[in-house]
């Protein structure tokens, strides 16, 4: 098969099943659920979607911890309902790309349990499982995950396992070629029933340094020089692509945490055959310290256009830039970037979405934020659902932080704040379910959501299908070189995309308050094409975005 760049031109829907649409009442998103809202998402122009997991699974991590990687979460449906909903997909010109979560499986999967119940199992290399330290009463190494825990788990009077996020999700031992041979397999039974591609779970993870050395500990992630972007990294992926993926049209975007522009172009270079695009979290850190998200500190503009700056001008003509403000690990995009949530919700949901839509790449928008759903209103730590931030408030507790103060701080930050059910309508349960959703629905479901959207003068979604319809076929967003037009300014961000003559401009006010811009006059000869405000004057109104183009 003909391998193509299709994924340069497409936009990108993320769908977090649990939380996308219940269709048969057991407070959970499903197939079927997916499948009655294929018709919304063509109305809004989107052309691939992107599913996070629905592989069998216990659930601890939402599906990212799978124990049978052919086969679907029960209460998610059947693979007969996966095979109708990709071939509506595709009838609707909507591609669909995986979740692949290789770094580790759940610990109910067979190959795991088999590991640990008998040390002669043929599965027993699949996992990283070593003898402890003093007569195994210590752990191999020091080493923490991403979870707030220790990256060891017992097995037996001897013996631990490696898990660098939840404990029932075992790290994979990918030095066993057995292991890769499973993974090429399983990318090979999804390819062949048609799917377009696959994003890739912490695929920086993967190849850990053979030494396990011990670190100077630290309270998270202790030993990530030995674990990300490891010695082997490049010669799997590169293994991946020319055993698989190279003989379908299919694209990869890998999760690349921790990882460096650097890291990046190794990793996407196309003449490399790695990946296709990696999602890089830098901008996602401009409102903490350290790059870990619990380390809060207030947002600065100047520090976001640093880090677009150096991405765009980065990956031009070496790689591929994947754009997105939110997902499900996220929190909301509104309210944070220096937005307000509230009555300047619908200025700062457009202002946000055309800034990062105009750049080079290929733009993923998460679901719900497209009709500018925000953060959850959570009160109770019951409310919680994820095994993140119930770690995390573990943790802290143990470090004496005060309990109100560590509380507020968890719900603001925690990733269930992504995952509320997704709000169609203002009904009991927002239209998403029948019954009581698996968390809460947020109260604002009254007036955000999108039927009441659609109807509203003032629509995010129109907004976005908008943006979606002039990034369709234009070369400039596609191929045109990037500048920032204004690098000290930390109210507003402007910057020029330029092919031939041909040029974009996109000019958005970031802070709650009127800004004079004399680059506007500057651009008498431009013709307006998109905004948020019916305003033509140079004073820009809180949250105010334009874009401009001079052909
Ligand atoms: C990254 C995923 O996006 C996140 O949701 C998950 O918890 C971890 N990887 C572990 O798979």
């Amino acid at each position: 098969m003909k391998k193509t760049d299709w994924y340069k031109d497409a936009i990108i829907y993320q769908i977090y099943p649990r939380s996308f649409c219940d269709s048969n009442g057991d407070g959970l998103g499903d197939i079927p659920g997916i499948i009655s809202k294929l018709d919304y998402l063509k109305g809004l122009g989107v052309n691939c979607v992107w599913l996070s997991p629905v592989y069998d699974s216990p659930q601890e991590d939402n599906g990212y911890d799978i124990s049978n990687y052919k086969d679907i979460y029960k209460p998610f449906g059947t693979l007969d309902d996966f095979k109708v909903m990709l071939n509506e997909m595709h009838k609707r010109g909507i591609r669909l790309i995986m979740d692949l979560v290789v770094n580790h499986t759940s610990s109910e999967h067979p190959w795991f349990k088999s590991a640990i119940s008998d040390k002669n199992s043929p599965y027993r290399d699949y996992y990283i499982i070593k003898k402890g330290k003093k007569n195994g009463k210590k752990p191999p190494n020091n080493w923490s995950g991403f979870f707030a825990e220790k990256a060891w788990e017992k097995i037996d009077d001897e013996y631990y396992y490696l898990h660098l996020f939840a404990k029932g999700q075992p790290d994979l031992n990918w030095e066993n070629p057995k292991v890769r041979e499973e993974v090429k397999d399983i990318l090979r039974f999804w390819l062949d029933m048609g799917v377009d591609g696959f994003r890739c779970d912490v695929i920086t993870l993967i190849s850990k340094d053979q030494r396990f050395k011990s670190v100077f500990p630290t309270l998270a992630i202790a030993g990530k020089q030995y674990y990300v972007n490891g010695p082997r990294l490049h010669e799997y992926l590169h293994e991946l692509n020319k055993d698989v993926l190279s003989n379908y049209d299919c694209m990869t975007v890998g999760e690349t945490v921790l990882s460096s522009l650097d890291d990046a172009k190794l990793l996407i270079q196309p003449e490399r055959e790695e990946l296709s695009m990696v999602f890089n979290f830098d901008h996602t850190d401009t409102d903490n310290f350290f790059g870990a998200k619990w380390f809060y500190r207030e947002f600065k503009l100047t520090r976001l256009k640093k880090v677009v700056d150096r991405w765009q001008h980065g990956l031009f003509n070496c790689g591929w830039n994947s754009l997105f403000i939110e997902n499900h690990d996220q929190r909301r995009c509104i309210g944070r970037f220096g937005t307000n949530d509230k009555e300047l919700r619908y200025e700062s949901a457009t202002m946000l979405g055309a800034t990062y839509f105009m750049l080079q790449g290929t733009p993923f928008i998460y679901q719900g934020q497209e009709i500018g759903m925000t953060n959850g209103d959570f009160t109770e730590m019951a409310d919680l659902r994820d095994v993140e931030v119930k770690n995390t408030y573990k943790l802290a507790e143990k470090l004496f932080f005060l309990k109100p103060l560590i509380k507020k701080h968890m719900f603001s930050l925690t990733r269930d704040n992504a995952r509320t059910p997704f709000q169609w309508n203002n009904q009991e349960f927002a239209g998403f379910s029948s019954v009581e959703p698996w968390i809460r629905v947020n109260a604002n479901k009254e007036f955000i959501n999108a039927e009441q959207d659609l109807k509203n003068e003032k629509s995010i979604n129109k907004f976005y299908r908008q943006l979606i319809e002039f990034r369709k076929n234009n070369e400039v967003i596609k191929n045109g070189a990037y500048t920032c037009l204004n690098k000290n300014n930390n109210d507003v961000y402007a910057y020029k995309r330029k092919l031939d003559d041909k040029e974009v401009v996109v000019i958005s006010n970031f802070k709650n308050k009127i800004v004079k811009e004399k680059l506007i006059d500057e651009l008498s000869n431009y013709k307006l094409v998109i905004s948020n405000y019916s305003n033509k004057s140079n004073e820009l109104q809180p949250y105010e975005t334009r874009v401009y183009i001079n052909y």
